[in-house]
């Protein structure tokens, strides 16, 4: 049989580096799209593997700049994309890279007669419909429906890179957080998101809702980085009301800053509880944080 080509999209991030080395490891020729093609060599920040020697393929492309997006799909079978903006950036929107960005290269996809594109959005979508990050998300979504393409949309609950975020702050000896922490989630390791991501591209759901096996509450998943840093738990619990203040008041200064903590203001305070996969744990996560940092 012959060797199928996929393009992924976001390639340098925390899910799209393990997304290289599962298509990789499949079988597949991937090529990686990327901005910076050296920060590939080295390992990510949540122990998300370099990928530089595991692509077969780089090529440069800006969401921001549809027209470097031109052409990149040529030859490609599969478009994986979990290419999003998840850090605030300046003059920079989810629309245009979560949204435009996307949509540019779906077109491009279909102009070189791509077969199935998947893409990941959010879990309980539905749910944040007043969040930008999560809508334009979705604009996206619609989009690729409407397109014809076949398509999957993966829709994960928190990575562990988003409780890597929690472990930093833990580190500091003390924790701020937003609500009474009772709130679940089950957090997904980027390896087993990845796995989950190969599957639906080779297989025929279109909606793919997904979390890790262990559920905890917040509060749980904050003291076991206390536990795991050897450090006695000292959390603040603060009002949610002083969070969407903060929102209301970044929203004059940083549109960008205050979409992002929208949609952590929302997760921060809804349950979020996807169908389970994978069999990595977060406190393994923690512990080997601790072990690589120190
Ligand atoms: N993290 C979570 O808990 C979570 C949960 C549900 C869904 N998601 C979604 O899943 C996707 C991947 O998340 P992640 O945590 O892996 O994010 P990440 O580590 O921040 O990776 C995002 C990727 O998108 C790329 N990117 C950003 N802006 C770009 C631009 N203008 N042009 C080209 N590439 C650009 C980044 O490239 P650079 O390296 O050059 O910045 C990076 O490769 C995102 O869309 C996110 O919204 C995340």
């Amino acid at each position: 049989m012959q060797q199928k080509t996929v393009l992924v999209a976001g390639a340098s991030g925390y899910l799209g580096r393990y997304a290289v080395k599962e298509f990789s490891e499949r079988g597949y020729r991937v090529r990686a799209l990327v901005r910076n093609p050296d920060s590939l060599r080295a390992p990510g920040p949540n122990l998300e593997p370099a990928i530089a020697g595991i692509a077969d393929e780089l090529v440069q492309g800006d969401a921001t700049d549809p027209a470097s997006l031109k052409d990149v799909c040529r030859g490609v079978d599969i478009v994986f994309s979990c290419m999003g903006l998840t850090k605030p950036q300046d003059n920079v929107t989810n629309e245009a890279v979560d949204h435009l960005g996307n949509l540019a290269l779906l077109r491009d996809a279909e102009e070189c007669g791509v077969r199935k594109f998947v893409y990941v959005s959010v879990f309980n979508a539905e749910l944040m419909a007043d969040v930008e990050v999560v809508e334009a998300h979705e604009r996206f979504v619609r989009d690729l429906k409407a397109s014809g393409m076949p398509y999957a949309v993966i829709r994960p609950t928190g990575f562990f890179s988003d409780m890597g975020m929690f472990f930093s702050m833990v580190r500091s000896g003390h924790m701020f957080l937003l609500g009474d922490g009772t709130n679940r989630i089950n957090p997904i390791h980027g390896a087993d998101l990845a796995t989950v991501c190969v599957n639906a591209a080779e297989g025929t759901e279109e909606e793919v809702p997904v979390g890790g096996p262990d559920t905890y509450t917040f509060q749980e998943t904050v003291d076991m980085a206390f536990e795991a840093l050897g450090k006695k738990p000292w959390t603040t619990h603060l009002p949610v009301w002083i969070g969407e203040a903060a929102l209301f008041m970044a929203g004059f200064v940083n549109k960008s800053i205050a979409n992002v903590l929208a949609f952590a203001l929302t997760v921060n305070t809804i349950d979020n509880v996807a169908p389970a996969a994978g069999t990595r744990h977060l406190k393994d996560f923690y512990r080997e944080l601790v072990a690589k940092q120190g």
